[in-house]
């Protein structure tokens, strides 16, 4: 089959990757001309709201997709007029505003961190009002790795977070005071058959996650979690990969977001999965059998953020694995990531040992977690 993507960064390349294992072939459209996913299939450079762009994609393939939410709806509704798109433009929508995301979630009666719609300097002290602090002030739109949102743990914190965020419309969020953070990642093919991978634990530096462990959380709060992707994939008669972001306050989940895709808590299924998050997707958008989502082991992901450390270090130790995007460097890019696999939690231990001399911080983290 071919199939298109709109985006060619990494999670588009391990697509693509898993997909040609199973006969495949790939187009991606995507502004920047160096993106990663040209060496998996061919790119196409084009804004991703160019109309003869989006008209050469969807000549190229037989069904599309997208690999990240912040693509523009119309680009996304411009290619369903020619070809299949998966997963659809609706839960593209909520997903790209946290007020809908929020708002559908509470309709589904998923539970959530109390929340409030913010257009004006009146609005965020009426907010403040109903929520108290601390509170977290997000944009609604384009935000990622936790850029466009600010905590406000006080009065003192209102001005600076006005004078940055004010500009745009706001959602304020009660600040969760988690034990942790997770996520739970499903697939859901054609006739709504529906696959979960265990839920990560997920570490989050600055905002952008930094390490995943998986299977990580107890039967009870898999179950939980199961429960309430359930309801969001049905919701949608959703077709493809979906990744829900979870707070874990002492065994009760709230839910925090959704992706519509694929996940980087998820990037450890290529090795410590039967079938990844990236051939599921693969598999359920193309209309063929979702794969298992067994794992005989434990899997650990270190995100390589602005470097990389040394190759050879990092492959001497077996059960290691390296996946270099091949990105340009710059601080706190995404350029990469390990996955270590062991049979339990005391194996991930020993092998982290071997990484002790690295002062990469993303080491630093994942071996504090385990200390
Ligand atoms: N309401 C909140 N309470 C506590 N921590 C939060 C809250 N909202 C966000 N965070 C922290 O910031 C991270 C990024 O926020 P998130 O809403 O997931 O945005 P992004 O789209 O950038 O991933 C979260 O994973 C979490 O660590
Ligand atoms: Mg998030």
């Amino acid at each position: 089959m071919k199939i298109a993507f709109l985006g060619a960064g990494q999670l588009a390349m391990m697509m693509a990757d898993a997909g040609r294992r199973l006969g495949d072939s790939f187009s991606f459209l995507d502004p920047n001309s160096d993106s990663c996913a040209a060496r998996s299939g061919e790119l196409m450079v084009a804004a991703y709201t160019d109309l003869e762009g989006l008209k050469q994609l969807a000549l190229s393939a037989d069904i599309a997709s997208y690999e990240f939410e912040n693509v523009d709806v119309h680009a996304v509704e411009q290619l369903q007029q020619e070809l299949p798109v998966y997963p659809g433009v609706e839960a593209l929508k909520a997903c790209q505003d946290r007020l809908v995301e929020k708002q559908l979630l509470q309709q589904l009666g998923i539970p959530l961190a109390g929340f409030a719609e913010v257009n004006s300097r009146t609005d965020l002290l009426a907010a403040i009002e109903e929520i108290n602090y601390p509170a977290v002030l997000k944009t609604r739109r384009m935000g990622y790795d936790g850029k466009g949102q600010m905590i406000l743990r006080g009065p003192e914190d209102l001005e600076r977070a006005w004078h940055k965020l004010g500009d745009y419309p706001l959602v304020l969020e009660a600040f969760v005071a988690f034990e942790n953070e997770g996520s739970i990642i499903a697939a859901r093919d054609h006739s709504g058959n529906i696959v979960y991978y265990p839920m990560s634990w997920n570490i989050h530096l600055q905002g952008v996650l930094t390490v995943s462990c998986s299977p990580w959380f107890e039967e009870q709060v898999q179950q939980q979690a199961k429960n309430l992707i359930t309801r969001i994939l049905e919701h949608f008669d959703y077709v493809g990969v979906l990744t829900l972001e979870l707070f874990n306050c002492n065994g009760r989940l709230l839910a925090n977001e959704i992706a519509p895709r694929v996940h980087n808590s998820g990037h450890w299924t290529i090795e410590g999965s039967a079938c990844s998050q990236f051939e599921n997707h693969i598999r359920a958008i193309s209309g063929r059998q979702l794969g298992s989502t067994a794992s005989d082991g434990v899997s650990l992901m270190l995100n390589w953020l602005g470097d990389i450390p040394d190759h050879g270090k990092l492959l001497e130790l077996p059960g290691i694995y390296l996946h270099d995007y091949g990105k340009q460097p710059r601080p706190g890019r995404k350029l990469g990531h390990t996955t270590i696999c062991a049979g339990n939690w005391e194996g991930i231990q020993q092998k982290l040992a071997g990484f002790r001399r690295m002062k990469h911080p993303t080491v630093v983290a994942a071996i504090s977690a385990f200390s």
